[in-house]
């Protein structure tokens, strides 16, 4: 394993528990934090003393607030199709990995964070968990499968109002949008009821749970065109002044002035 420092994992009675570990950037998901995401996930696909996975957010604020936004300045209309395969690749990664895989939401799921969330098996949240796609406020759109997986798992209705509003919404509401599976009041309990299932779902057969979830997953095509036309439109969006207005926006706390080009 190469050196690991933005997560935090620890492996208890078979169950590894990864958190995003950059509180104070509120777990934004920086390229590093996504490259060790992707080979942490990749290197337990095999391990026998790992039977499920629970991904959270270090600290109480926070699952992951998105993608980091400082790193969006070097984005171009070629790195911008670069960055947005790479992160659909994990979070396909983490979507097809053959042991089942829950979030527990602990705050900020927004963007990049909500994506890794729709990426899970299933999503356990507390109380304080908002979710959003604010990806139009800075003259984008969500990049790491987040067009796709929303729709198909909440409907194209109440999908479209989040990612065009970009505003957040509660954990009851997620519960009412079928969101998550279970609503939980904080990140302990979180836990114990991800772990409750992962244990309860230990029982039964290794090999028909990664069955299932291929067949799951297959249920839900993988939309080979969906997810292109979601790289190759991000990529456009990274070429407007726009996006370039959005993101300096936010990187100096002010309001954007969009003019749509
Ligand atoms: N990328 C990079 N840095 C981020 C970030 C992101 N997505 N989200 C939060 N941070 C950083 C902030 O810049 C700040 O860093 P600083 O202390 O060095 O200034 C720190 O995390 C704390 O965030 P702050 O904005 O001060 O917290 P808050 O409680 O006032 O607001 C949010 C919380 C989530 C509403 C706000 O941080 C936010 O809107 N984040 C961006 C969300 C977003 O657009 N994500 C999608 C990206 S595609």
């Amino acid at each position: 394993m190469g050196l690991i420092k933005n997560l935090f994992q620890k492996i208890d009675d078979g169950i590894l528990v990864i958190s995003i570990d950059r509180p104070d950037k509120l777990n934004a998901l920086n390229q590093a934090t996504l490259a060790e995401l992707r080979e942490v996930i990749q290197e337990n696909y095999d391990n026998d003393e790992v039977s499920g996975i629970i991904i959270t957010g270090s600290g109480d604020k926070a699952f992951a607030a998105g993608a980091d936004i400082k790193e969006f300045t070097e984005l171009s209309e070629v790195n911008g199709r670069k960055f947005a395969e790479n992160g659909q690749e994990v979070m396909t990664l983490i979507e097809d990995c053959p042991k089942p895989v829950i979030a527990v939401v602990n705050g900020y799921a927004l963007g990049g964070g909500c994506e890794l969330a729709l990426a899970c098996h299933m999503r356990i949240a507390t109380q304080s968990a908002r979710f959003g796609m604010p990806e139009v406020t800075l003259g984008l759109i969500p990049a790491y499968g987040g067009t796709q997986r929303l729709s198909r798992l909440i409907g194209k209705g109440l999908a479209y109002e989040m990612m065009m509003t970009g505003e957040m919404i509660s954990a009851e509401k997620a519960m009412d949008y079928g969101l998550i599976n279970y609503l939980v009041e904080d990140k302990n309990k979180g836990l114990e009821k991800a772990t409750a299932l992962l244990q309860r779902i230990a029982q039964n057969a290794p090999l028909a749970i990664s069955m299932l979830i291929n067949c799951v997953n297959t249920a839900f095509v993988h939309d080979e065109d969906g997810y292109l036309m979601e790289a190759n439109s991000f990529a456009n969006c990274c070429k407007s002044k726009d996006f370039k207005e959005g993101t300096h926006a936010f990187l100096e706390k002010r309001k954007p002035k969009f003019t749509g080009d």
